[in-house]
Order: structure tokens, then sequence, then C-alpha cells
């Protein structure tokens, strides 16, 4: 399926059907006609509303306004009932709040992503007629301040292009993600990141159980001790000749999380398989870095485990030595992913750079604070965090910041070791992992780290928005916009 920029008016481009949208309930515009077939079928242009009128070659979708989420939203919506249809092509007007740069964004996004199915285990695949999608040039708006001045073509069609390789990598990411658990392995994903890796140029280096043990990732191989697969750590980079900055991206990459001796309840452990999400998304982030040659360096370091039960499985009570010497009592071995982190962490900061991320589905608590479809942006430098959020505001994904507390620290404290694994409080449980996180980050980098908890939206057994069922690919978009911020 592609999507093409056509600089033709809309109703000069054939298609086998025209996509209208109805905006702020508004039938008072030169593309929505057929308005007795509307009062007929008593279609109120609500938000997401839907009405097919296969004769005329038109569908109406309401959208509650111009704002991009918006537009990202109701493309996803219609596009899923599209591809049911037997149609090769179908049109649309260009519709923007701002500039048509962003809107024309969220439309081929919307169509991309919303899109997306994952059928890899069915036996009977579902394919759709769909070929070609076509955008007209011709805007719902003008552009407030140029009335008579046309869009920019040549600009639209590289953020086409752009959204075209970014929609590419997220449904990359939520591949990867959906895939079953016991396909999956950590062995698995560093053969699909090798792949990649030759694909794109990047260099890759892959630290197996032996190469950890040398580098004293000692909390890192206890949680993978029960696994049948051995722990991975998987080092991508990809250096432009022209670099402006230095970013390293850290993933958590539990290809499933059965919680370990502290085990989870059987309802809690269904959707695990998601445990991975960050790692998936550093890894499809810094493949659409490269493809969209960005100036930036980047350093994707993903940990790559089970949380496995078994004879040899670490236990609670045990007492962790991390790569960088401090020592962890494990409280809960179900708090794995924080000692994963920690070593990918450590090992991570060993050469220099402008800024550290580290992603991960890592509590549930950040689901409590936030509600489900929220990211957790947490840490020291109160820019970074909000480069991250209007970072996630224009991409379209929900972030917010918790605040850290030095209260919150000291429930962290050990009577053993250097640090517990849990906190001594049930609340703020988001929070606490995130300052577990910030222990193992360097003084000299405590303000170039920003920790991003997707636990929330990284998986749902729904449709929401732009997404499918399954995983989203959070938050390759918001990095990306991040970056691109930077230059
Ligand atoms: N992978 C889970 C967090 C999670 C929960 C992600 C639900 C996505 C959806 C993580 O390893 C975990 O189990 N965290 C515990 C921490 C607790 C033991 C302090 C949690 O959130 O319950
Ligand atoms: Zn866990
Ligand atoms: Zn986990």
């Amino acid at each position: 399926m592609k999507i093409k920029l056509i600089d033709k008016k809309l109703k000069d481009i054939k298609s086998d059907l025209e996509v209208v949208f109805v905006v702020n309930k508004s039938l008072k515009h030169r593309w929505v006609q057929d308005l007795e077939y509307l009062d007929k079928t008593n279609f109120k242009g609500d938000d997401e509303e839907i009405l097919f009128l296969h004769e005329k070659k038109k569908v109406y979708v309401g959208v509650e306004n111009l704002e991009h989420e918006n537009l990202r939203t109701a493309s996803a919506q219609v596009i899923r009932q599209i591809l049911k249809l037997k149609l090769k092509t179908f049109k649309i007007g260009l519709y923007f709040e701002k500039n048509p740069e962003e809107g024309i964004k969220a439309i081929s996004e919307g169509f991309l992503l919303g899109a997306y199915s994952f059928q890899k285990y069915k036996s009977k695949i579902k394919k759709s007629s769909l070929k070609e999608i076509f955008i007209s040039s011709e805007a719902y708006k003008t552009l407030p301040g140029y009335e008579n001045k046309k869009v920019n073509i040549k600009n639209l069609e590289k953020i086409l292009d752009e959204s075209a390789v970014i929609s590419k990598n997220v449904n990359f990411v939520r591949d990867i993600v959906n895939e079953a658990p016991s396909d999956l392995s950590p062995l698995e994903f560093s053969r699909i990141a090798k792949e990649e890796a030759q694909k794109n140029n990047l260099q890759i280096k892959i630290y197996g159980e032996k190469e950890l043990k040398k580098l004293g990732m000692n909390a890192f191989l206890a949680v993978n001790r029960a696994s049948t697969y051995p722990p991975q750590l998987i080092h991508l980079v990809y250096k432009p000749k022209q670099a402006k900055k230095k970013i390293v991206l850290v993933g958590k990459g539990l290809t499933y999380d059965t919680g370990g001796l502290s085990l989870k309840p059987g309802e809690s452990m269904l959707t695990m398989k998601m445990d991975m999400g960050g790692a998936a998304a550093v890894l499809g982030t810094i493949l659409t870095a490269s493809e969209l040659k960005l100036p930036i360096e980047i350093d994707a370091v993903i940990g790559a485990t089970e949380n496995a039960i078994g004879q040899d499985a670490y236990k609670p009570d045990d007492v962790l030595k991390a790569m960088n010497g401090k020592t962890i009592e494990v409280r809960n071995t179900d708090a794995e992913g924080r000692l994963v982190l920690a070593d990918c962490l450590a090992y991570a900061q060993k050469e220099k750079f402008d800024f550290i991320a580290d992603i991960a589905t890592l509590t549930g608590a950040s689901m409590i604070a936030l509600g489900e479809y929220t990211s957790s942006v947490m840490g020291y430098n109160n820019d970074l965090n909000q480069a991250i959020i209007n970072a996630s505001k224009k991409s379209g994904e929900l972030m917010d910041v918790l605040p850290f507390n030095k209260y919150l620290a000291k429930l962290l404290k050990s009577e053993i070791a250097d640090i517990s694994n849990i906190s001594s409080s049930k609340y703020g449980g988001a929070l606490t992992a995130g300052i577990f996180l910030g222990e193992f980050i360097e003084k000299k980098n405590k303000n170039k780290w920003v920790h991003i908890d997707i636990a929330g939206p990284a998986y749902k057994e729904k449709t929401w928005g732009e997404n499918s069922y399954g995983a989203s690919g959070a938050p390759l978009r918001t990095l990306i916009s991040w970056l691109e911020n930077l230059i």
C-alpha cells in the first residue's frame, strides 16, 4: 500500500472511493455533498462516526477538529473499514490545523499504522486489495496568512516519505513484540538485530553469557539464570559522518517475564511477551534514524533475557553485585527489569554522550499513575523531561512526567546491601523503580538521563486510536521526533 500526493484538485483525481472528513460537525464545506443522504441516515458527524455511501463512491467520517491527533485517529478508523472492501484506490483532501506538513503526516500515519494487523500465526491470511491512496494538494482550508499561496509540494512529499519510513518501522516493532515468546527468544532477537544491522550498515556487537560474566554483569546474569536461553546484550551503533549529537538508547528486553520465583498470577503473566517492548522500540528507533539519515550518532543497548523459573532460578533474599560494584538485595524476582537495566546502564556509560534514555515496560504502577495509554517520563533534568513530553505531543503518543522526590528515594534502603530492588512502600512504584535506575547513573551523567516507562501503552488487547490489537510500537515516534528536534 502506497500513499501518493497528487497535485490536482480533489475532484479531478480518479479513484474508487473518496474519503470526506466532516470537521466539527460542519456540513458547510464544498467537499460535503449528499446532504439529503446524510440527513436520511441521521449522520451527525460525531467524532469517528463513519458513513459509507457506496453508490456515490463516498465515505463520510466525523472528526472533532483539525488537530493532528484527531486526523490521525480518524484516518486509522476509516482505513480499517476500507480494507474490508474490494477497492484498489481511494482519495482524500489535505486537512490540517496549523500547517499542511503536520496534517499530511498525521493522515499518512493514521492510514499506515491503522491498517496494521498481526497475522503471522493465522493459517488464512486476510489480504486487502487496496493498492494506492491519493492525497490531493487541495487543502480543506487555506493556509492562514497565505490565502493565495499554494502548498509546498516538495516539502509535503518529503514529509510523506518520512512518515512512511517511520510507520514501516513502528509496524516492524509491533511485529517483533507480537511474536510468541517461545519464537522470539533472546537468541532470535539478536538474530533479527544482526539481520537489520547488516541491511542498514550499522555496527553491531553481541555479548553472550561468557562476555557478560567477564564484564561483571551479575544482576543481568541472575535474572537469566533459570532460562534455557543464554542472555544477549545487543549493542548497535549508527555513526553518521557529521553527527551533531550522540545519544544512547537502552531497552529492557525481557522476552518473557514469568515473575521468576515471585511468580506472577496467571492473569498478570498473560501478555508478558511484551516485556521486550522497550528493546524492540530502541531497535526500531536506531533503524529509523539511519534510514532517515539523521545527523545524530546513536548507540542502542539492549538487554535481552527471559525471567523464568527453575532449579537454578535467582531467589528473593539473594544479593547481587552489579557491574558498577553496587550490591542489590533481591526482595522480589518480578522486579527484574531494573536489574537487567542496572547493568545495561552501567555498560552504556562507558563512552561519552549527550543524552541517555532508557525505555522499559518497567512497572504496573506506571499505569496506576497515568492510566493505561500514557507512558511515564522520569529523570533529574526537567528540561530533558519536558523535551520528551513536547516530542510526544508532536508524535501523537501520550506521555507525562512523574516527579521524583527525596522521600521516595529512602524507600529503597536495604539493611544488608547497598540498595533493595523493591520499595518498602506500596505507593509510587513507577517512581521508586525510576529512582532505582537513577542509582546506576554516574554522577556526571545524572542530568543527561531520562527514563521512559511504557508499561501502559506498549501492548493492549484492544484497538485504540491508530493502534491495532497488540503491540503499539511506542515510543518510537516520540523518540524520532525528539531526535529530530535535537538537530
Ligand atoms: N514487566 C513488569 C511490569 C509490567 C506490568 C509491564 C504490567 C506491563 C504490564 C515488571 O517486570 C514487573 O513485574 N514489575 C513489578 C514490580 C514490583 C514487583 C515492584 C510490578 O509492576 O508489579
Ligand atoms: Zn517482572
Ligand atoms: Zn518485567
